[in-house]
């Protein structure tokens, strides 16, 4: 039988995802402040709105205990801790002490991120993570928010899904900042690859003096790219199709992966197919509110050869669909722990899954149009609702079987 259970892996922790920037509100002077007044937002909204976390800690952390997960993935806004270059803020850091001690009180294991995709502006006018510069900068901000946290948290992410961060900035030039340059594509890769080494030894060592293991890594974002058509078309489109992977994202998992992860940190939520003239949806198959197709057995493909490769603990870090009617999140978050149970069956310790996301929130670009929520919220009001999907999920994370026709799959948590 299947379970979420497998063999010598122990329980599979169930939980869900966030980040700093697009739920806490606020004026913060980071970039996607800046990049939202510029006018670069589809409908116009503005992080300094977002779901008002950064006032309501209190009242979302006791959504995340109605929905029984076992962990959460939360970020640290870089902006609020270091306002200034130099000038740490305590107060900013004591809110996250506060809010982990109240996940750790309901029972909930924190996953801290560090760097998700905002930086302080007088960071992002400076340079960035083109300059090198950023080994040092990164490095003091990990070491002032560890030492400070070190003693509540054991699970840290250094950086999420530095190719989406580099190719939306420099490649596709549709976030911050804008500046399209193949140079700094790959000069950012060296950088974010340079910092999150720097970053892995401090928090370790910064860890064993808490006496708390350490445990970090890297959240990559990771898609399927399958080739187009059949025939001379799919002959001249698969060596198209790899190379696409290997920039956009083998690259990224070998230069950042080897000998400084103790996790396979993946995001996935999608497949690209990949023609001749650039990238589509598969024909005929399911898409989300974004038009991205819905592709369950992807994630087998992206986890299985990354697992043979570095034989580390795999964590999913991101995974969920924007669905503003719910009509097919339950669906989607079924057939992806499915795969992962089946997974778990084969022998690859998947350790955690984390479900993108607890509430709709600011979805870069797309703005508060896209709905990634279990909870579903009213901007105007902030005011927080389950959905369908968010009652299925909290029984799945207090052990409900996952059921699909015939197939009966038992979930064991704990
Ligand atoms: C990012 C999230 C984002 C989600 C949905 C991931 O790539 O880490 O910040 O909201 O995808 O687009």
């Amino acid at each position: 039988m299947t379970e979420l259970e497998g063999p010598g892996s122990g329980a599979m922790l169930l939980g869900t995802a966030s980040s700093g920037l697009q739920i806490e509100g606020g004026e913060t002077n980071s970039s996607w402040h800046e990049w939202a007044r510029l006018g670069h937002v589809a409908d116009g909204s503005h992080p300094g709105r977002a779901n008002d976390h950064w006032n309501r800690v209190e009242e979302d952390t006791a959504l995340l205990r109605e929905l029984k997960v076992q962990t959460h993935r939360l970020g640290i806004e870089w902006a609020r801790i270091e306002p200034r270059e130099g000038r740490f803020d305590g107060s900013a850091l004591a809110h996250y002490r506060d809010e982990i001690h109240r996940l750790r009180s309901a029972g909930i294991v924190p996953l801290v991120t560090l760097h998700h995709f905002a930086n302080p502006l007088w960071l992002e006018h400076d340079g960035a993570w083109i300059a090198p510069s950023i080994v040092r900068r990164f490095t003091r901000y990990v070491r002032y928010v560890v030492a400070g946290l070190g003693d509540l948290v054991e699970d840290w992410v250094t950086i999420n899904e530095p190719n989406v961060y580099l190719l939306q900035g420099y490649v596709f030039g549709a976030w911050p900042p804008g500046s399209v340059s193949i140079a700094k594509y790959f000069t950012g890769l060296r950088m974010m690859a340079r910092a999150h080494r720097a970053a892995y030894v401090v928090i370790h060592a910064l860890s064993s003096e808490h006496n708390r293991p350490a445990r970090v890594g890297i959240a990559h974002h990771l898609r399927v790219f399958d080739a187009q058509g059949s025939g001379l078309v799919r002959a001249l489109t698969v060596p198209i199709a790899r190379l696409t992977a290997l920039l956009a994202q083998g690259l990224f998992v070998r230069t950042m992966t080897r000998r400084c992860s103790d996790f396979l940190g993946i995001n996935y939520y999608t497949r690209d197919i990949v023609g001749l003239r650039g990238r589509s949806v598969a024909k005929g198959r399911p898409t989300n509110d974004l038009g991205w197709e819905i592709y369950p057995a992807g994630l087998a493909r992206v986890v299985r050869p990354l697992y043979r490769r570095y034989r580390l603990p795999v964590w999913i870090t991101e995974n969920g669909t924007a669905d503003s009617d719910d009509a097919f999140r339950e669906e989607f978050i079924r057939r992806h722990l499915l795969v992962l149970a089946r997974l778990r069956d084969q022998g690859i310790p998947v350790e955690r899954y984390y479900h993108w996301s607890l509430t709709d929130n600011f979805e870069w670009a797309e703005g508060e149009l896209a709905r990634f929520g279990l909870i579903r919220v009213d901007y105007e009001t902030q005011s927080r609702s389950f959905r369908r999907s968010a009652r299925y999920f909290a029984r799945v994370c207090s052990g409900e079987p996952l059921t699909v026709g015939s197939d009966r799959t038992r979930t064991r948590i704990g």
